[in-house]
């Protein structure tokens, strides 16, 4: 630790032993879209949850007035209905129109040190083009279409040619490996992979356009592959199948007529991990996922599009940057930062130099990045002017009391709101977080439910706990941009999220409500861990590893780590024959990351000659769990054979990253 470090460490330590909350600073509130505290207690009741819906969406460019605010037949429901609208005309045309063309949409800044400023009628005239470039290569209505691109401007053009047209697009994040692409292709069985050739992560390349051709071998729906040209190396080329993106578009008219699309018209798939090894094909659509997360970026954001400059730094490939990078920030005209590379490199403080080049206002991050920062220390980026920020944001995963209040204090200056925002790929839209105009904040807690939301916490048996106890959270009435569906598999729907607590939607989190009505969130109560804000099923990691020759059987838990917030720690079988020795401990990790990516590669393997199990034959996860952990193992009772925990804990000193 250097000194720099040790001394934030006191500070943060005296700054949280106060148990000092924070209310919305005066010049803060003078300026904020919300100030007003009723509009919670309004937006309780039926009548005032149905007023705020329909004020926001009346806010959009309608082809057809919708005619019911929304129905819902457990556990199903839809917003907005009978409406026509495009996602596309209302993020891009609808501003044009309204004389924005000339304002910044995108500050685009490239790792190795490019940049590129897009404005809004420069954003139209983009997707345009590609528009017709898709259509020229039969993509129509209803088709759906594979994109896996780096963070360029490029990205967003394709997510919004795609619903300019009404062809669903199935993001795949830019890490994930060549099987993980496949897999998601071939459960949508998408026509189309729009790609690059690569991308730059770290100064390295990562070979986006080989990972396609591998995934694309391996299905049989895809007829073409657009390819961006970015870093400019040498790609296998299938003439009959693969498109340069600039030839594409080279010569086609900057317009394109938009597809009326209903408001329950698919706008994307987003797949993600669930308690099983497959992924799970989130549906979203039209309406109401649009004024969902443009209401919520508004208001949480407290945005000010003619002044503020927002950054999310999540990838795209994620539901954040689809939410709160792509749809939210652009239906609201807002001027956002896309960075493509790492935040700390090639200097520590990259990112302190971007906020400063474009006078940043708005930063929303994940605690294992403010984690990974205040590791670095403070003094990292004192020389980058962060005097432009107001507001920052977390989301990902529980934000830690001293992460949120270094956060608060060395990069909001002590002067700017954060809000902690609660919600999940499935909810599409921030579920609880503070309003910053309006909650007195405590470090830790993403306070309230955002209004309208109407929230529980829930007992084994499902009764709803008093306050200062914890339980599973519940989320009780429908909002505009749930999920509505699991793509091609209705019964994993309903079992998943509505049958634990009969009608009641059920997120998968733990949650405890203190004595002020606080919520905090306590992380995953499921087999799903959260490593860095990436959700990552302990089995999808699990039948990878048993998919190698050597492994007989596998069991993963995720373990508390102090930066990623979770850590992937394996244990291990061996099939006879195979030895345990640090080579194949390194050779599983690499075939996990080949298998899904290298964000899912195991921080430990530890073999072991057998693992605990119920008498049933379940691998009791929850004890290996604490076995890693080195917590107290307590009741052990349920256990076929109680010999197997002690052999394991004898190695797991010994086990080795
Ligand atoms: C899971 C959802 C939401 C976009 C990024 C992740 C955890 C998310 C918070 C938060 C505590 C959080 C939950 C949730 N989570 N935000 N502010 N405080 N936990 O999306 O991959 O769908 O993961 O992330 O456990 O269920 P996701």
């Amino acid at each position: 630790m250097t000194d720099d470090v040790r001394t934030e460490t006191g500070a943060i330590e005296n700054l949280l032993r106060e148990e000092r909350t924070f209310p919305p600073p005066a010049s803060f509130v003078a300026d904020a879209l919300l100030s007003d505290r009723d509009i919670l207690a309004r937006t309780a009741s039926e009548e005032g949850f149905r007023a705020f819906w329909t004020e926001e969406g009346n806010r959009l460019d309608w082809m057809e007035p919708w005619s019911e605010l929304y129905s819902w037949e457990v556990p199903y429901a839809k917003w907005f209905i009978g409406g026509k609208l495009n996602v596309s005309v209302n993020c891009l045309d609808r501003h044009v129109a309204a004389g924005l063309g000339d304002r910044v949409a995108y500050f685009w800044e490239g790792e190795p040190g490019d940049s590129r400023t897009i404005t809004y009628a420069e954003l139209l005239d983009e997707v345009c083009r590609f528009t017709n470039a898709l259509r020229s290569l039969g993509v129509r209505k209803g088709d759906r279409v594979a994109i896996y691109m780096p963070m360029i401007p490029e990205l967003p053009v394709a997510m919004l040619a795609c619903a300019r047209i009404g062809a669903p697009h199935s993001v795949v994040f830019g890490g994930f490996s060549a099987d993980a692409l496949a897999g998601r292709i071939e459960d949508a069985a998408c026509t189309v992979v729009i790609t690059a050739d690569g991308g730059y992560r770290k100064g390295a390349s990562v070979p986006l356009k080989r990972n396609a051709d591998e995934a694309i071998a391996r299905t049989t729906s895809v007829e073409h592959c657009v390819v961006v040209r970015r870093t400019g190396e040498e790609v296998h080329w299938y003439p009959d199948r693969d498109h340069w993106y600039h030839d594409l578009v080279a010569g086609q008219p900057a317009v394109a007529d938009p597809e009326p699309m209903d408001s329950e018209d698919l706008l994307y798939l987003l797949y993600t991990s669930g308690t099983t090894a497959r992924p799970k094909g989130i549906m979203h659509t039209t309406a109401g996922y649009l004024v969902g997360v443009a209401s919520t970026h508004r208001y949480i954001f407290d945005l000010h599009p003619e002044t503020d400059v927002y950054w999310c730094m999540a990838d795209i490939g994620w539901v954040t940057g689809h939410s709160y990078i792509v749809y939210g920030p652009l239906a609201n005209a807002t001027s956002g930062i896309i960075y493509e590379g790492a935040i700390d490199f090639p200097d520590r403080d990259r990112w302190a130099q971007i906020a400063a080049k474009y006078r940043a206002t708005i930063l929303y991050t994940a605690p294992t990045a403010i984690r990974a920062l205040m590791k670095y220390g403070h003094t990292e980026f004192e020389r980058d002017d962060l005097s432009s920020l107001r507001l920052l944001g977390s989301v990902g995963e529980p934000i830690n009391p001293e992460a949120w209040a270094w956060y608060w204090k060395y990069i909001g200056g002590e002067r700017c709101p954060v809000v902690d925002t609660w919600w999940q790929t499935e909810t599409g839209m921030i579920m609880i977080s503070p309003l910053p105009g309006i909650t007195t904040l405590k470090p830790g807690s993403a306070t309230f439910p955002f209004p309208g939301v109407i929230a529980d916490v829930l007992d084994e048996a499902g009764n709803s706990v008093s306050l200062g106890q914890g339980g599973y959270l519940v989320l009780d009435r429908p909002w505009p941009a749930m999920l509505r569906g699991i793509y091609g598999d209705p019964e994993r729907y309903q079992q998943t999220y509505w049958s634990r607590y009969p009608g009641r939607y059920f997120p998968g989190d733990g949650c405890k409500r203190d004595d002020d009505g606080y919520y905090w969130l306590l992380g995953r109560v499921d087999d799903v861990m959260n490593v860095s804000g990436h959700r990552i099923s302990t089995t999808e990691v699990e039948s990878a590893l048993v998919a190698h020759a050597a492994v007989a059987e596998a069991a993963v838990v995720g373990r508390s780590d102090p930066l990623t917030g979770q850590a992937i720690f394996s244990y291990v079988i061996l099939r006879s024959g195979h030895e345990p020795s640090d080579a194949l401990a390194g050779e599983l990790r690499e075939h996990v990351a080949e298998m899904i990516g290298k964000f899912a590669r195991p921080k430990q393997i530890m073999f072991t000659p057998d693992l605990p199990k119920t008498r049933s034959g379940k691998i009791m996860r929850r004890l290996l769990r604490d076995i890693a952990e080195q917590r107290d193992l307590g009741d052990v009772t349920t256990l076929a054979d109680a010999g197997v925990v002690n052999t394991i804990r004898e190695q797991s000193g010994t086990a080795e990253e």
